[in-house]
């Protein structure tokens, strides 16, 4: 088996995408990525949970609403098997071969949810992703944080018309209280406070424009950093 990402360097560059249902973190996800075409950079685009076939049934699994029951560590469990098989299968290989790979959601998620929202704690998180991920950080993380009440209710929709026009059920975590979300947001505010190098978090109700120039200019001085584009594109 290769060796863990982490303890060996790789010539890609690692940018995750983070924040609550309904942040807008996928929109803003694929403008990043139709910008970095623009720039002759060819990434890899990936999601978790999902992203891989095993995953995408894990994911399945998870969001559908008729899991009911599912108890907080086995919920955590299912997160890890999906990012061990996105990891071996889309993401290891795409930062070995020096692509930028542009994840929606990956361990910060966890920490967030399980660790914020259900209560698990981050040490078991972050311990699941030394043992599990070879604790494989992100070079970049963009958190979004918007209104908290118009992030749910903007998921909430969505996820209704969502489940109405094709009948996937992803509704399970939609299904959770306020005080859960609350949680979660809490948990993404302590890991920005704790890593303000790797995460940047925009924070607080922004156009859609003035949210995409923020992190095009993140990204773009980052790439620049690592020698992937040049300062004046
Ligand atoms: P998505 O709709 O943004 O793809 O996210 C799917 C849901 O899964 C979302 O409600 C957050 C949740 N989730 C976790 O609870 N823990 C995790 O580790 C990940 C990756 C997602």
């Amino acid at each position: 088996m290769a060796l863990p990402l982490a303890s060996r360097e790789h010539p890609g560059f690692f940018l995750t995408f983070e924040g609550l249902d309904g942040s807008g973190k996928t929109t803003q996800l694929l403008r990043l990525v139709t910008w970095l075409h623009a720039q002759g950079l060819e990434p890899v685009q990936t999601r978790q949970p999902g992203g891989t076939l095993t995953g995408d049934k894990i994911r399945a699994l998870l969001l559908d609403s008729k899991s009911a029951n599912l108890s907080p560590l086995t919920e955590l469990a299912m997160m890890f098997a999906d990012r061990a098989q996105s990891i071996q299968e889309v993401i290891a290989p795409a930062l070995d071969s020096g692509k930028i790979v542009v994840c929606d959601r990956f361990t910060d998620s966890t920490e967030a949810y399980q660790g914020g929202g259900r209560q698990l704690g981050s040490e078991i998180v972050l311990d699941l992703h030394r043992l599990i991920c070879g604790n494989l950080q992100p070079d970049l993380t963009i958190l979004l944080l918007p209104n908290l009440q118009a992030s749910l209710a903007r998921a909430r929709r969505r996820n209704h018309k969502h489940t109405a026009s094709t009948g996937n059920d992803e509704n399970r975590f939609e299904a959770e209280t306020d005080p859960f979300f609350q949680r979660v947001y809490d948990q993404y505010r302590a890991i920005a406070a704790r890593e303000p190098l790797r995460v940047v978090a925009i924070e607080g109700d922004h156009s859609i424009e003035v949210v995409e120039a923020r992190i095009i200019q993140a990204v773009a001085s980052r790439l620049v950093q690592a020698n992937l584009i040049k300062s004046n594109s």
